[in-house]
């Protein structure tokens, strides 16, 4: 296995340490840097991370450094290909994404300015929330072309609706498909013309009530897990989605994940970072995938557009 270059996780709690030990496992990097503003955390975990590579047999080095709201300790993401940015809270109980935008908005923008200073032609991936409105304020702070910032949440939520329907009907999650797209809250559109179970559309092998349902849980599928840990949110799933889109970005794979991308003229929108399906390779996003939609499910991607466009544009100011 060769290993090529720095991939770079901003904040280290559960998201970013749990993505930064999936880069580390997949063993094609030199080195992943994980930082926080904790002081020693970041380092503490990197030690810890580190002692496993004997028993997980990896070679892949994980480098801690805390950082400082001064800009401290950036020096060490130099040269990144890749930057994920996880830092901000994530909700609690009864709060929803947008809840954050203000707190988390001074975080990712602090953060995206250290990121344009020390690794000025990385891939940034974003996860931090309110998703598509940090996506926007990153690319904004960091002055990136549009195509090298992303964010994650399309492949989260298409898994969630993959692991409802397997665990529904019964059957092995890779011989289910799912696709969802548009916002990462309220106006998420999972996609069920486009989901299938070995092969048969999901519409023959559900009910239309049963569908409906599982979209539901689908769309809420981050705050059931936010109620039932009472405090954070989650992270397999996520960190596992956030890893697999900086696995394509480094092996420029070519695969067409949804993911947020900016969006100009595909599906009659333009000009805003929105979930839709994209090509992922060396330079963020090679191109944004028009996939069929219904007329239903486009016109619900586009009311997605329209509800993120607003907070969009409010966020360059916070
Ligand atoms: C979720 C958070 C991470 O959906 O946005 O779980």
């Amino acid at each position: 296995m060769s290993r090529a270059g720095k991939i770079a996780v901003i904040g280290a709690g559960f998201y970013g340490s749990t993505t930064a030990m999936r880069l580390a496992e997949y063993d094609i990097f030199e080195t992943v840097v994980l930082t926080d503003v904790l002081e020693g955390k970041a380092e503490g975990l990197a030690l810890d991370m580190n002692q496993s590579r004997p028993v997980q047999k990896f070679e892949t080095q994980i480098v801690g450094q805390t950082t400082g709201l001064d800009g401290s300790g950036y020096e060490a993401i130099s040269g990144s290909k890749i930057v994920v940015i996880t830092a901000g809270l994530p909700r609690k109980p009864g709060m929803s994404r947008m809840d954050l935008i203000e707190t988390n908005a001074k975080i990712v923008r602090q953060v995206s300015e250290n990121v344009a200073k020390h690794a000025k032609d990385a891939v940034v991936i974003v996860v931090s929330n309110p998703l598509d409105e940090m996506t926007a304020l990153a690319q904004i702070a960091t002055g990136f072309p549009k195509n090298r910032v992303m964010g994650q949440a399309g492949m989260l939520d298409t898994a969630r609706f993959t692991n409802f329907v397997a665990e529904k009907t019964g059957s092995p999650v890779g011989e289910v498909k799912t696709l969802t797209l548009g916002s990462h809250g309220e106006t998420m559109v999972p996609v069920p013309s486009k989901s299938s179970v070995k092969g048969k559309a999901l519409s023959d092998v559900l009910s239309k009530e049963d569908i409906d349902a599982l979209v539901e849980r689908t769309r809420n599928g981050g705050a059931e897990v936010v109620a039932l840990l009472k405090t954070g949110s989650a992270y397999y799933a996520p960190s596992a989605a956030a890893a697999q889109m900086a696995k394509a970005v480094a092996l420029n794979s070519g695969e067409v994940m949804p993911v947020c991308a900016w969006v100009d003229g595909e599906f009659g929108i333009s000009g805003v970072y929105l979930g839709v399906e994209a090509e992922i390779g060396s330079q963020g996003i090679n191109k944004v995938v028009e996939t069929t939609l219904t007329p239903d499910e486009l016109a619900a991607l586009k009311t997605a557009a329209e509800a993120v466009r607003a907070k969009q544009a409010d966020v360059k100011d916070l």
